[in-house]
Formats: C-alpha cells, sequence, structure tokens
C-alpha cells in the first residue's frame, strides 16, 4: 500500500519529494517539515542584527555540548582529583587546552549573548501577547543556563570555585525553614568535598542536555506565533514578510561569522581574560581568598545579594530581579509593543539597564560606604521599574503613531 505524501495532495506549491526524499517523507514528513519552518516561513523582512543571537545561541549551545563532552571523558568529580584532571587536560591532553578554551570562551560569550537577546525581547515587547509562553521559556533557559554555568564553575576546583560554593551553599542554608535541608542535600555532607563535587558534576552534565530539550521548545514556539519585528506591529499582507531562505539564512549566517571572529580571537589569544587569577591556586578550606567574586555574569545579583544586610533578604533581592521577568507580560499595560515608539518607557528601560551595571560593579566591591548606596539604589530602581513605573505608566503613557504596516515603516507602503 502506498502511503500519501501529504505535500503532494495538498495544494501548496512545495515540490513532491521523489526517491529516498519521498520515502522517508511519506513515512516520517522531516524533510517537508523542515521545508515549512526553515525555507517557505514566512518573517518579518525588517528584522535588524539583533534578531541573530537566537541563532548565534542555538551554536554556542552546540559547542558547549561538544567541548563538554569531551572534557567530562577527562575529568575527575573528587576532592583530590578535580583540579589535577583539569591541569591535565590543559597541559597533557593533546588539544585539551583548546577544548578548555572554547568551553571557557564559550561560557562567556553565552552569557553574553543571552543578556542581549533578552534585552531584545524587552526593548521590543517580544513578551507582550501572543507571545508569552515564548517569553516564559526563554526565562526557564536562563535559569537552567545560569546553574549550569554556576556548576561548571565550581568543577576546576580552585580557591574561587570552592569559596564560591561556600557562598552560595550558605546562603540557601539561611532559608528559613527548608534551607538547613536544602543546604544538606547541595553538599551531601557537613563540609564541600567528593560529594558535592560529584551531584554539581552530575547537575552540569544532566542540565546541559535538558536545556537542549527547552530550546526545541522555545523554537516551536516561535514559530507559533511568528517573529516579533522592531516596529512591534504583526505583519498585515505578504508585502510585510519575506521567506526565511534566502533572505534571514544569509542574514544569519552573517551575523555568526562575525561572531565566530569574536569567538576565535578570544580563544585563540586571551582565552583567559575573565578568568579569576585565583582560582588557578586549588581549593584550600583554610585560607579564604581576599575578595570572593563570581563571573562578571552574576555579579548585578551578587551586588543585589550583598546590598541585603540579611543573607536570606539578599537571596530573595536576587533571585526576585529574575523572577520579576516572569510576570512581565502582565505587568505592561500596554497595546504597544516596541519602545520605539514609548518615550516614556524607553528611558525607564534604559534606566535598568544603567541600575543592571551599577549593581555589577557594586558586586565587584566591598558591600560599604558608596558602594553599598549605589546598590540599594540601583536595587530599587531596577524593582521600582518592573513593580510600580511599568504598570502605571504603560496605561496612561502617550505613545508616538505606529506605522500603518511593516511595508509602510520602510517607505513601501
Ligand atoms: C539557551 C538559550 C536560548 C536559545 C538557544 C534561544 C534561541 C532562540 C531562537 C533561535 C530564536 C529565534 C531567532 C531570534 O528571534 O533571535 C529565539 C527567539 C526568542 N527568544 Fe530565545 N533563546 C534562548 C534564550 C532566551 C531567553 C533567556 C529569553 C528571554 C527571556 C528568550 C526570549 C526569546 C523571545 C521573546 C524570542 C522571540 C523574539 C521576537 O520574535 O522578537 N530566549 N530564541
Amino acid at each position: 500500500m502506498s502511503i500519501p505524501d501529504q505535500k503532494q495532495t495538498s495544494a501548496s506549491s512545495t515540490p513532491p519529494y521523489s526517491g529516498l526524499a519521498g520515502w522517508i517523507n511519506r513515512r516520517l514528513p522531516v524533510i517537508s517539515a523542515f521545508r515549512a519552518e526553515y525555507v517557505d516561513f514566512r518573517v518579518p523582512r525588517n528584522l535588524n542584527g539583533w534578531w541573530n543571537f537566537g541563532a548565534i545561541l542555538t551554536l554556542v549551545l552546540g559547542l558547549m555540548l561538544a567541548s563538554g563532552i569531551f572534557l567530562a571523558m577527562n575529568y575527575t568529580p573528587t576532592d583530590a582529583g578535580a583540579f589535577l584532571s583539569v591541569e591535565a587536560i590543559e597541559r597533557q591532553l593533546s588539544g585539551g587546552w583548546l577544548l578548555r578554551a572554547m568551553h571557557m570562551t564559550g561560557a562567556n560569550l553565552f552569557l553574553a549573548a543571552l543578556y542581549l537577546h533578552l534585552f531584545r525581547g524587552l526593548y521590543y515587547g517580544s513578551y507582550k501577547a501572543p507571545r508569552e509562553l515564548l517569553w516564559l521559556t526563554g526565562l526557564v533557559l536562563m535559569l537552567m543556563v545560569m546553574a549550569t554555568a554556576f556548576a561548571g564553575y565550581l568543577l576546576p576546583w580552585g580557591q574561587m570555585s570552592y569559596w564560591g560554593a561556600d557562598v552560595i551553599t550558605k546562603a540557601v542554608g539561611a532559608i528559613p525553614g527548608i534551607g538547613p535541608t536544602l543546604e544538606h542535600i547541595m553538599t551531601g555532607s557537613d563540609h564541600l568535598g567528593d560529594i558535592f563535587l560529584h551531584r554539581f558534576f552530575v547537575l552540569h552534565f544532566v542540565l546541559a542536555f535538558l536545556i537542549v530539550g527547552v530550546v526545541g521548545m522555545h523554537v516551536a514556539a516561535v514559530h507559533v506565533s511568528g517573529s516579533n519585528n522592531p516596529t512591534g506591529v504583526e505583519p498585515r499582507t505578504p508585502k510585510d514578510t519575506v521567506p526565511f531562505y534566502p533572505y534571514y539564512v544569509s542574514k544569519d549566517l552573517v551575523g555568526l561569522i562575525l561572531f565566530a571572529m569574536v569567538f576565535a580571537t578570544l580563544m585563540f589569544f586571551w582565552p583567559n581574560m575573565l578568568i579569576e587569577p585565583d582560582n588557578y591556586t586549588p581549593a584550600d578550606p583554610m585560607h579564604t581568598p581576599a575578595d570572593i567574586e563570581p563571573e562578571w555574569y552574576f555579579l548585578p545579583f551578587y551586588g543585589l545579594l550583598q546590598s541585603v544586610p540579611s543573607k536570606f533578604g539578599g537571596l530573595v533581592a536576587a533571585a526576585g530581579s529574575l523572577l520579576v521577568l516572569f510576570a512581565l507580560p502582565w505587568l505592561d499595560r500596554s497595546p504597544v509593543r516596541s519602545m520605539r515608539f514609548r518615550p516614556l518607557c524607553r528611558i525607564g528601560l534604559l534606566g535598568v539597564v544603567c541600575a543592571f551595571i551599577v549593581l555589577a560593579d557594586a558586586g565587584k566591591h566591598h558591600a560599604q560606604g558608596g558602594w553599598l548606596i549605589a546598590a540599594r539604589l540601583a536595587g530599587l530602581y531596577y524593582f521600582g521599574y518592573f513593580l510600580v513605573f511599568l504598570p502605571l505608566v504603560s496605561r496612561t503613557e502617550k505613545t508616538r503613531p505606529l506605522p500603518s504596516s511593516i511595508a509602510a515603516s520602510q517607505g513601501d507602503a
């Protein structure tokens, strides 16, 4: 019995597949699905460079998994062996230095691309209906990526790994009620050693693969709602969109090549640029480093953590700064998406970026004097923007006139 080719029987313009492609497609329509989602898929014609970061993130995720698997084959998750095994990868394993440089550079650039990707969504209002679930899956990804990066940073078991773990496990232990139990689940014993490292190695490895699954959902959600665009106006006529191939395949390729050049430059010339020198000293529970500070991408949250006098309060502030983003689609009541047309909210949002940078700077300094005041003011501004300013101003703000269509916004009415 022959199985009908869905596409052959439909009135769509998709060509019928013959030979092996037709045989596969009739049984599992992956070829026609790929064609529908990545060739014929209609995308707004006016996407700018900010829309490259989704493709960039996907590429870096692939590189992280590929390099991570080979690193894991040579890593020993024990108190006595972890630091030495990483040194052996760097110095004795053939090509090991390249694997590690790729993984470290990848981690830094992944987080940088993630923040830019998130900012794009904030600026162009991509979290608004009908893209709420797309936004929420993105935030889940962000939490998973942060947990993976934190677990990964512990694995070399240098001084910063150890003392970073000490700060976080104690902060978790300070949660009223369940804190001590959670701390015990993390550490597995009364000190940070073999059991702890084993658990975080497994967590790091497993989370990385779970992220791939959630990325699948995230990208599926993009394909259901379609991409937003810099005007925030939905496409109305075929003139407003172009097919993904060749237009955005080539545009994404340009973005990927530029990004690959930055990646290669950092990886080959400055692989250790963002690494704390202290982490090349083996973990020593008897000697606390003068300054304990996390990787740059956690600094704003660390700044918040330090700015509140109680450990638990600090944890609530740091976690709350991420959780508040989950409510964003419902906090922002404006019918207009893009900040291009929302002068007051745009200034407010740029203030959030400044507050984030101030918090990061404060996270690098001891929480006292001017830095403490700056961190508290920046924290108040951050929460004030999302919880007070945006809900109030988004209802009343006088927005600039929207273009009648995407094509019209480019003078092609
Ligand atoms: C592992 C991390 C992530 C990967 C691999 C990823 C991948 C992608 C891809 C491939 C796209 C479509 C291309 C594009 O619009 O750039 C996209 C769109 C989108 N992503 Fe992500 N993403 C990630 C994390 C996030 C995060 C943390 C957020 C924010 C909460 C987010 C929010 C969005 C939104 C709102 C869109 C649609 C944007 C629009 O059409 O305007 N993503 N993502």
